[in-house]
C-alpha cells in the first residue's frame, strides 16, 4: 500500500476526486495518510475530516524562510512515512530542497496546456491569449515552475461566448479524471521516466484517429 501525502491550499475538489476515486477502487494500492494545508480555512480540510483522514496546517507565514517552511513540511510527511507528495492546489512554490528530498515523488495538477501558460491562473493566462484549445496537465515536478516531465494532459475547448469563469470549470472538470488516473499508475508503478519524457507502461496505441480535435469544427 503507497502512502499519500497531498497538500493542498484551497477547497480541495481535485482531493475530493482522489479520495473518491480511492473508496470507488479506481486506485487501488495507495491511502492518503495525511492532508497538509498552509491555509487554515481551505475547505479541503473539512473535506479530509469527512474521509477521517488526518489533516495538519502548516502556515508558510509563521515561518521566517521558505527554507523552514518547507522542513516542517518534510517533517510532517515524514511522520506519516508517505511514499509520494501529490500538491492538490496547492499554492506555494517550492525549493530545490524540498524537491530534491522527493525526487520524481511529487505530481502537480496544473490547469493549462503546459509548457503554455505556466505559474498562477493558467486559465485566465490561456483565456487572455485567445487559444482555441487549452486544458491541463499532471506533471512530475522538478526545480522549474510547471516545467517537470509530463505524465497526462486532456484539452478542452475555448468556446467564443466562455469568460474565465465557464472555462475553469470545464479544465477542472477534466482534472478530477486525469489527476486520479495519473496517480493509479503512479501506484501501480506504470510510470516510466526517460529524460523529459514520461512512458505509461501498457498505454494502448490502436484508434489513434479519434485523439485528433480541431476547434471551431467543421460540420462540411
Ligand atoms: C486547480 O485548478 C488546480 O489545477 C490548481 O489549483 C486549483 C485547485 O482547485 N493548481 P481545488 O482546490 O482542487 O478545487
Amino acid at each position: 500500500m503507497k502512502k499519500l501525502g497531498i497538500l493542498i491550499s484551497g477547497s480541495g475538489t481535485n482531493l475530493q476526486s482522489i479520495i473518491d476515486n480511492i473508496n470507488s477502487g479506481f486506485i487501488k494500492n495507495a491511502e492518503i495518510s495525511v492532508v497538509i494545508s498552509n491555509n487554515s480555512e481551505a475547505y479541503g480540510l473539512v473535506r479530509a475530516e469527512k474521509s477521517s483522514i488526518p489533516t495538519a496546517v502548516i502556515n508558510h507565514k509563521d515561518f521566517p524562510n521558505r527554507e523552514d517552511f518547507e522542513e516542517k513540511l518534510i517533517e510532517k510527511l515524514e511522520e506519516y512515512n508517505i511514499d509520494y507528495v501529490i500538491l492538490a492546489g496547492f499554492m506555494r512554490v517550492l525549493t530545490k530542497k524540498f524537491i530534491s528530498h522527493y525526487r520524481y515523488k511529487i505530481l502537480n495538477i496544473h490547469p493549462a496546456l503546459l509548457p503554455s501558460f505556466p505559474g498562477t491562473d493558467g486559465q485566465k493566462q490561456a483565456f487572455e491569449y485567445g487559444v482555441k484549445f487549452s486544458g491541463c496537465t499532471v506533471h512530475f515536478v522538478d526545480e522549474g515552475t510547471d516545467t517537470g516531465p509530463i505524465i497526462v494532459q486532456a484539452v478542452v475547448p475555448v468556446l467564443q461566448n466562455d469568460n474565465v469563469e465557464t472555462l475553469k470549470k470545464r479544465i477542472l472538470a477534466k482534472e478530477h479524471i486525469i489527476f486520479p488516473y495519473a496517480i493509479k499508475l503512479l501506484v501501480e508503478d506504470k510510470l516510466q521516466i526517460s529524460g523529459r519524457k514520461v512512458y505509461i507502461k501498457d498505454e494502448p496505441t490502436e484508434n489513434m484517429k479519434d485523439l485528433f480535435l480541431i476547434n471551431p469544427y467543421s460540420t462540411s
